[in-house]
């Protein structure tokens, strides 16, 4: 099998009654890649997984697959196979006639089919299942059945929407690296659609994040978690701390932000100009106590951080190694999450802070309405 890269070229859709589900968007998804599109509810990704597998058309631009544009292709004529949360396996048919059932289809003879049928079982690791019936398997096995049955047409692009949604928690992570197996074996692209960001962050190569009809960032998940380009992005990747304010200085690519809460230096990506309205993050595993361990590790070498105020101790959550707090300072709430140094939790009023370089200063924006709701300002 051999995967196709997807070029989205301009490509916006509006549907019938009027609403763009889909701003004009250029993506590049590359050859055998695994590509995440991670978003909340709503924001446009079972759209795009259409227009790409032929079940809806560009309302402006294009589609190209391989370097083939696809417009007026239906979704049988496209290098394509579509998987999703409520797959329907064939309950009176064996596990390998339903992996083979899109090959009859073609001609493939029954013995040719059911050699093909055992390599694709083999390579989910379903070995010996074959005769048995959809109800006999379990739901990550019923997943992976599914799998095999989509790869038996050798698509180039396999588009997963939301496949693991309807699995218990502990089968969803197993099966993340199931997938991650199964796509690396086969080098086919993985087009993965999500609105669980644990998924997009431990499965792919990219990951697109997207929200209300536009891509706001494409990266690794390391650029998309520790480089936010967006205050979405900052909010809806992992956990923030947001601090509103005002961009009162600037120095080497640092901008000063004069918050309710004092006044904090962070990385100026955007270049954001002095008096620019701007909100300046800051992940819960990047704050600390003065004069803490930590703070000799990640301060400025006197144990103080380079931003600082003081807050009360409100909520401590053991988590083994680490411990979840949640400070007051004023009339918000600030998360902080800290190695486990063993003793009594902080009393009284502490002064805690982050290193300038682990936070960012981004143009004032959306805010996702997971994650960072408790910790804005
Ligand atoms: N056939 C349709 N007609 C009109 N609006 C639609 C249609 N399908 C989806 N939408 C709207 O388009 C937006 C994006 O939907 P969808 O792509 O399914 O989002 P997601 O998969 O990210 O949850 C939603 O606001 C949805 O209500
Ligand atoms: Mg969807």
């Amino acid at each position: 099998m051999h995967g196709k890269d997807v070029v989205l070229d301009g490509m916006s859709i509006t549907y019938p009654n009027g609403f763009t589900a889909v701003q004009p968007t250029d993506l590049t998804i590359r050859a055998g890649e695994f590509f995440s599109i991670l978003g909340p509810s709503g924001c446009g990704k079972t759209t795009i997984l259409r227009a790409i597998s032929g079940f809806v058309e560009p309302s402006a631009g294009r589609v190209l697959i391989g370097g083939e544009d696809q417009r007026g292709r239906g979704a049988n004529e496209r290098p394509t196979a579509l998987i999703f949360q409520n797959l329907a396996l064939f309950p009176l048919m064996s596990i390998w006639e339903n992996v083979a059932f899109g090959l009859e289809a073609r001609g493939v003879t029954r013995r040719r089919r059911r050699a093909r049928a055992m390599e694709l079982l083999e390579l989910v690791a379903l070995t010996g299942h074959e005769g048995k019936k959809p109800t006999e398997l379990s739901g990550g096995q019923r997943q992976r059945v599914a799998i095999a049955r989509a790869l038996a047409v050798e698509p180039a692009v396999l588009l997963l929407d939301e496949p693991l949604s309807a699995l218990d928690l502990k089968l969803r992570q197993h099966m993340r690296a199931e997938l991650r197996t199964i796509q690396q074996k086969t080098g086919v692209t993985f087009i993965y659609i999500t609105h669980d960001q644990g998924e997009a962050l431990t499965m792919s190569d990219r990951i697109a994040v997207m929200n209300a009809g536009v891509i706001e960032q494409v990266g690794t998940g390391d650029q998309v978690y520790s480089e936010p380009e967006t205050a979405f992005v900052a909010s809806f990747v992992g956990e923030a701390n947001v601090f509103r304010g005002t961009v009162a200085g600037l120095e080497n690519g640092m901008a000063l932000v004069e918050t309710p809460h004092g006044r904090f230096l962070g990385r100026n990506p955007r270049g954001l100009a002095e008096g620019a309205p701007a909100m300046l993050f800051v992940r819960p595993e990047n704050m600390g106590f003065s004069g803490s361990m930590a703070a000799q590790v990640d301060g400025r070498g006197d144990g103080s951080y380079g931003n600082e105020l003081e807050a009360e101790l409100e909520r401590r959550d053991l988590e083994g190694p680490f411990v979840n707090l949640v400070m007051r300072a004023g009339d918000r709430q600030i998360a902080m999450h800290v190695r486990n140094e063993g003793g009594d939790p902080p009393s009284g009023r502490q002064r805690i802070g982050f290193p300038c370089e682990r936070a960012v200063v981004l143009p004032e924006g959306e805010l996702a309405r997971t994650g960072s709701e408790m910790a804005e300002a």
